[in-house]
C-alpha cells in the first residue's frame, strides 16, 4: 500500500526514494547477469528494428528496457517512466511521487564487441496532481533531480549514484548479490591532461571547439605547454565513469554531420543524470554556452551538446566559446 504523506530517514531521504533505488538496482543487476552471459543468454546482435530516434535496436537495448520498465512500473513509486527506446512516457502508478527517465543500455554499439556498456537513470519528483499521462512532468531542469547514477557494466559491475550529497561508487559482490559500498566522496581533480572526444567529427564542429582541441594537441609546443592525451570508449556511460575516477574532460559537441540534427547526446537521460554526478563530484557540465542542468527541455528526447569533466579544463573549454 503507498503512503500519502512520505517518511523521511534520518538524513531527510524519503523512505520512497530508497525502496526506488532498491527497485533500479534490482532491475539492473538482472541486466548485468543477462549482460554476462552475452551469446549464451542469445541477447547479442541487433532486432529488425529502429527505435523513436532512428537507431537500429540491438537484442539487448529492448530487453534491458523491458526489464527496466517492468520493475520500476511494477514497484508503484513512479507516477510515469520515460525511456531511450520509448517514444513516449509511460503512465504508472497515480499515487506514485517520482518519475525515472532512463537509458537502459548505453553504448550500444558496444554490445556486441564485449566492451563497456551501462544503464544510465535520473529521478525527479513528479508534480503533485499531474496525471500519469501527462508527459510534460518530464520538462524539468536538471537541477530538479533527486537521484541519478548509472551501472557500468565492466569487469567488475559499478553503480554509481548521487542523491545531491556527494558522489558515491558501489560494486556489485556477485557472490552475495549486493552493491558493496567502494568509494565514497568521490572527487574530481579540477586538473587534467585527458581529453574524450570523437575526432572524427572535427570538421564539423563549431569554429572555438576547433580552436580548442587543436591546442591540446599542440601539447608542449603550443599555447597550453603541456601534452594531452585522448581516450574515447564510445559510450558516455564508460567515458564519464573515466572522468569520475581520475578527472578528464568529455565532449560531444554541436557538429554539422547532420544539419537536422546539431547535437547526439540526450539531455533527460544521458546529459543530466551525468551532469548531475559531475557537479557533485566538484566538477563542470555545459553545452559550451549555459549548465546543462538549468535547461527547461522542450521535449522528452530532445539532444544537446555537452562539455564535461575537470573544472579548470572545461572552464578553459568555455573560454574559447566566450
Ligand atoms: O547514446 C549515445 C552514445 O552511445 C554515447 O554513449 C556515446 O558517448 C556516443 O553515443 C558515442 O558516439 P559515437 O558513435 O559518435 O562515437
Amino acid at each position: 500500500m503507498r503512503r500519502l504523506t512520505p517518511v523521511l530517514r534520518e538524513d531527510g531521504v524519503d523512505l520512497d526514494l530508497i525502496s526506488l533505488i532498491r527497485t533500479i538496482l534490482a532491475a539492473c543487476k538482472e541486466i548485468s547477469f543477462r549482460v554476462s552471459q552475452g551469446a549464451l543468454a542469445g541477447v547479442l546482435g541487433s532486432t529488425l528494428d529502429e527505435n523513436i530516434q532512428g537507431e537500429t535496436q540491438k537484442q539487448l537495448d529492448v530487453v534491458s528496457n523491458e526489464l527496466f520498465k517492468d520493475i520500476t512500473l511494477e514497484s508503484g513509486f513512479c507516477r510515469a517512466i520515460m525511456s531511450e527506446e520509448e517514444e513516449f512516457s509511460v503512465p504508472g502508478n497515480p499515487e506514485g511521487e517520482y518519475l525515472v527517465a532512463f537509458d537502459p543500455l548505453d553504448g550500444s554499439s558496444n554490445i556486441d564487441i564485449n566492451s563497456l556498456i551501462g544503464t544510465i537513470f535520473s529521478i525527479m519528483k513528479a508534480p503533485v496532481g499531474a496525471a500519469p499521462d501527462d508527459q510534460d512532468m518530464f520538462l524539468q531542469p536538471g537541477t530538479q533531480q533527486v537521484c541519478a547514477g548509472y551501472v557500468l557494466y565492466g569487469p567488475s559491475t559499478m553503480l554509481c549514484m548521487t542523491t545531491g550529497k556527494g558522489v558515491r561508487m558501489f560494486t556489485l559482490d556477485k557472490t552475495h548479490g549486493g552493491f558493496l559500498l567502494t568509494e565514497d566522496k568521490v572527487s574530481i581533480p579540477p586538473a587534467t591532461k585527458e581529453f574524450a572526444i570523437n575526432m572524427s567529427n572535427q570538421r564539423f564542429w563549431e569554429t572555438p571547439m576547433q580552436r580548442y582541441i587543436d591546442d591540446l594537441i599542440k601539447g608542449e609546443e603550443g599555447k597550453r605547454e603541456k601534452r594531452f592525451n585522448m581516450r574515447w570508449i564510445a559510450a558516455m556511460v564508460g567515458d564519464v565513469h573515466r572522468l569520475l575516477c581520475r578527472g578528464g574532460i568529455f565532449m560531444y559537441p554541436t557538429d554539422t554531420k547532420n544539419q537536422k540534427q546539431p547535437f547526439k547526446l540526450r539531455l533527460l537521460y544521458e546529459a543530466n543524470p551525468m551532469s548531475f554526478l559531475v557537479e557533485q563530484a566538484g566538477g563542470v557540465s555545459s553545452t559550451g554556452y549555459e549548465r546543462i542542468m538549468s535547461m527547461t527541455p522542450n521535449n522528452i528526447h530532445q539532444r544537446v551538446a555537452v562539455v564535461m569533466g575537470s573544472k579548470d579544463e572545461v572552464e578553459t573549454c568555455l573560454d574559447y566559446h566566450k
